[in-house]
């Protein structure tokens, strides 16, 4: 079996695992109230794909041979871009839950482990259903029906999946790069390079460590900001007391890291911060002064998009 799951496992204490889970649990059920407009705004993602891959190339998007990077334990993105009759496939380490049955269940225990596999079998339970609800009305909107296509949900590491060369026209990835070793990095980058035709580009939007949420402390995600209540950790804690850890693997990568890594493996058209200024009110002057070695753009942000072309 080739690597496991890098999304579980980094707590080392029963009680730090269960607050953090637990933290992760309440944003849920929280955002069970907006899920439809959470999804509307993933459908929207895809369009925006569109637009960068039909400016940049002048060809079609729904000629396009499209793949995600990491499509995730709720592979949203991935199902939509399907059903909305895209060629689109993806690779992820952890396997996905997709028809929500027994077998699939016991695959997930095999292959991402038992935390995965609590993890999924409470999401399962708790807002599966609710979520597929949401996202059928979403896609009905767009005269579009569901569609699962699971041998589209590809199990492996991107580091070493063999892509054919030039089988990719239009690569994107959310929140994944900053889960992968650093010395892994190139090595993905590399293939990805191979896999992309002539012409072809990829659109990768990482979560960057200096960032507000870098630590991936759920107490620090954007949608915790404006929930009053107790946080263990202070802000930018990653940056400086470290006292804490989140419940999955981080490379620690700048955004500088990225762009030395992206420019030698493609031409890069765009580096842009999804969130100028996030987190601004937890900046104080004493800690924009202990954390004088960053940016402040770096600080006040989350995700940043690169968008690369293939070299020509
Ligand atoms: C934070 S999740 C993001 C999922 C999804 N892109 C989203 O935006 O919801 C990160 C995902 O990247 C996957 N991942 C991490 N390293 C990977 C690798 N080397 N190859 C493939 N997938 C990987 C993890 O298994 C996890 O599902």
């Amino acid at each position: 079996m080739s690597k496991a799951s890098n999304s579980v496992g980094r707590i080392g204490s029963a009680w730090g695992w269960g607050w953090e889970n637990l933290q992760f649990l309440r944003m849920r059920l929280a955002g069970l109230r907006s899920k439809e407009g959470e999804l509307a705004s993933l459908v929207a993602e895809i369009d925006a794909y569109r637009g960068l891959y039909e400016g940049q190339s002048e060809r079609r998007f729904d000629d396009a041979r499209i793949f995600e990077v990491g499509y995730g334990a709720r592979p949203l993105r991935l199902i939509a871009s399907i059903s909305l009759g895209l060629d689109a496939r993806g690779i992820d380490l952890d396997a996905p839950m997709l028809e929500r049955s027994g077998a699939e269940l016991l695959r997930i225990l095999r292959r991402n482990g038992p935390l995965r596999f609590v993890k999924s079998s409470v999401r399962a339970l708790v807002f599966d259903a609710h979520e597929r609800r949401a996202l059928i009305r979403v896609l009905a909107r767009r005269g579009a029906r569901l569609r699962l296509a699971p041998d589209r949900f590809l199990v492996g590491d991107i580091a070493t999946a063999a892509i054919a060369p030039g089988s990719v026209d239009f690569f994107y990835s959310e929140d994944v790069f900053e889960h992968i070793p650093g010395a892994a990095l190139d090595a993905v980058c590399a293939g990805m390079a191979r896999a992309l035709a002539p012409g072809g580009m990829a659109v990768i939007s990482p979560s960057v460590y200096t960032g507000i949420c870098g630590g991936h402390l759920v107490e620090w995600y954007p949608n915790s900001f404006a929930r009053d209540g107790v946080r263990r950790s202070e802000p930018w804690e990653h940056l400086r007391r470290r006292r804490f850890v989140a419940d999955c693997f981080l490379n620690e990568w700048r955004v500088r890291d990225y762009r030395a890594l992206f420019e030698a493996h493609f031409d890069i058209v765009s580096v842009d911060n999804l969130k100028p200024g996030l987190g601004r009110q937890f900046l104080t002057p004493a800690l924009r002064t202990e954390l004088a070695a960053y940016d402040e753009d770096e600080l006040l942000s989350e995700k940043w998009r690169f968008v690369l072309r293939k070299k020509a």
